[in-house]
């Protein structure tokens, strides 16, 4: 059976709980919780995979995934990279300078050549919101969005779901502060998803020029964010939370005139040892990184016990394994 999501992309299906019926991995608005949580159990064994002497399964021998990245990343190559390697894939990069994209060549026709390779699996990250949705409508193969423009970074938010899981026993309850860059950052739109639907308690903070407007009316009871506040002030964000999440400033989305100044919004929103004692005793420090230490986050809070930081980064292999495994 096809069925087609609210994305109107045949093969992903709104609210399905198998994993192994899913063709992409574009957000997690179409991830129902059961859907989440197999991804998590499967993340588990994963982990497990890593944490061995020899770490190479040969569960994708003879597949070939292609990331095709058009945006700086260190992380999150990388790390779909090793996923695939450790499963055995042959992995091979493309990035947008050194490409045919620099001789005009478009996204359709990389995709088409990349395609005529017999690509098993395609990875992307695109500075425009919904390029990976693009490549999922027009391609056979399984396409996994890692991160477009300021839209959605789904495999990001799932790592940070088992992270919090794998710290906290649960989600569900739990209370997140988000603190940063709500406008511009993909991080946490899809967090957002996956956070209200795993049953956490989310509020979301940054000064008024970098929230949504929308976001600041607040949402109706019916709404999918129900169970997400949104504020301006940091220390109401961080009071009683159980995890704190920072989120860089999206310089390079950012248009003029959203901050005075960097040590300004330093001063107002960064999270520092000082404000990190309004949250909950234990309450873990993550950040997606790349860090802009001294500025959304203190380097003693980045590198102090509460930080899990490193920790999301191991994660991030894991998960991208468990959805490599389920996709192919
Ligand atoms: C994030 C991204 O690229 O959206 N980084 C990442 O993938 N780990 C966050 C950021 O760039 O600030």
């Amino acid at each position: 059976m096809t069925t087609t999501s609210r994305t109107g992309i045949p093969g992903t299906r709104p609210n399905e709980s198998s994993l192994t019926l899913r063709r992409h991995v574009l957000d997690l608005d179409d991830f129902s919780r059961d859907e989440i949580e197999e991804v998590l159990k499967n993340t588990d064994v994963m982990r497990e995979v890593l944490g061995r002497e020899i770490r190479k399964i040969p569960t994708l021998r003879g597949k070939t995934i292609f990331t095709l990245f058009y945006e700086a990343s260190t992380r999150t190559r990388a790390s779909f990279e090793e996923a695939g390697k450790i499963m055995s894939a042959d992995v091979i990069n493309v990035s947008a300078g050194g490409s045919s994209v620099e001789k005009g060549e478009s996204l359709y026709d990389t995709a088409l050549t990349l395609q005529a390779m017999r690509a098993d699996m395609i990875v992307i990250r695109h500075s425009d919101s919904g390029a990976p949705y693009f490549l999922a409508r027009h391609l056979d193969a399984p396409v996994i969005n890692a991160g477009d423009g300021a839209h959605a970074h789904p495999t990001q938010a799932l790592l940070d779901l088992f992270t919090i899981k794998n710290h906290l026993g649960k989600i569900e309850g739990k209370k997140v502060a988000i603190v940063g860059d709500i406008l511009y950052s993909r991080v946490v739109r899809s967090n957002l998803w996956g956070l209200t639907k795993m049953g956490a308690q989310v509020t979301v903070c940054a000064p008024p020029t970098l929230v949504p407007p929308d976001f600041l009316a607040g949402f109706p009871e019916e709404h999918a964010f129900s169970n997400l506040q949104v504020t301006t002030r940091v220390e109401e964000a961080l009071e009683g939370a159980d995890v704190v999440m920072a989120l860089r400033l999206q310089l390079e989305r950012q248009k003029s005139g959203h901050l005075p100044s960097l040590r300004e919004y330093a001063r107002m929103y960064g999270i520092s040892t000082q404000r990190m004692k309004l949250a909950n005793s234990g309450a873990l420090v993550m950040h997606p990184g790349p860090m802009n230490e001294g500025i959304e986050i203190d380097a003693d809070v980045a590198h102090g016990a509460a930080s899990v930081i490193e920790e999301q980064v191991t994660n991030g292999v894991a998960v991208r394994m468990a959805l490599l495994y389920s996709l192919i």
